[in-house]
């Protein structure tokens, strides 16, 4: 059976800190670090840029999730790349061109993600499949973590799943927002690959062990490769 992998996401870890913080999921068992880039034009808030992606470059040597919350992320693709990022995820929503993207973000030596709001359908990326390495479901609209997960997302996975499988495709499936303890075998059943986690994480009383948890989490899923 595939592992599962875990993406603790540094928007909910303590900025007056990070050092200690990166210590942790250093010698954790956390497979990525997920890092949220904000423009308070896709999304209304606004988070940090390549600077971070580069300082985060400097304390880990696991690989960079980056999640662009941005509107025209073709725009930046190689400056992220350059910083450090190892995945690159844009919105599908945020770009006329979803399929040009995915192949600059390729071409740019990254892992190629495509990011879906709660309220875009799975099969809106049918024809993108092939070029691209994963597909990030926002379990929570984007903008802020410590939300409520919406359950509806549990479906998606796996209808996500059904199809990638069908298809015998490689895309792996990324949920993101209110992921935790009380929802990830549920979703580990669906599909889910990558999970990640902020609150459940970092606002935790022990992150390290709730990384932990999290990665000893097994479930009897209907379709692995
Ligand atoms: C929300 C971000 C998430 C966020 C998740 O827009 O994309 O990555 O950090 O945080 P939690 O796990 O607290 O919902
Ligand atoms: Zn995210």
């Amino acid at each position: 059976m595939s592992q599962h992998l875990v993406a603790p996401s540094l928007l909910a870890a303590d900025f007056t800190n990070l050092p200690a913080e990166l210590a942790m999921f250093n010698e954790s068992e956390a497979d990525m670090l997920h890092l949220d880039v904000m423009d308070g034009r896709f999304v209304p808030n606004i988070t940090f840029g390549m600077l971070m992606i580069d300082a985060m470059r400097k304390m880990t040597e696991k690989p960079l999730d980056v999640h662009l919350m941005i509107e025209e992320p073709e725009r930046y693709v190689e400056d992220f790349r350059k910083a450090g990022a190892d995945i690159i995820s844009f919105h599908y929503e945020a770009t006329q061109h979803v399929h040009r993207v995915a192949q600059q973000v390729r071409a740019s030596g990254a892992k190629a993600g495509v990011a879906i709001n709660p309220h875009t359908p799975v099969s809106l990326l049918s024809d993108v499949l092939e070029e691209i390495d994963l597909v990030l479901i926002m379990s929570v609209n984007p903008g802020f973590g410590g939300q409520k997960f919406i359950y509806r997302t549990i479906n998606k996975v796996e209808q996500l799943k059904n199809e990638i499988t069908a298809r015998n495709l490689q895309v792996q499936i990324e949920i993101d927002g209110g992921v935790g303890l009380q929802n990830a075998e549920a979703l580990l059943r669906a599909g889910a690959d990558i999970l990640v986690a902020g609150s459940s994480v970092f606002k935790s009383p022990d992150p390290k062990d709730s990384i932990k948890r999290l990665k000893a989490i097994e479930s009897d899923r209907k379709f692995y490769i």
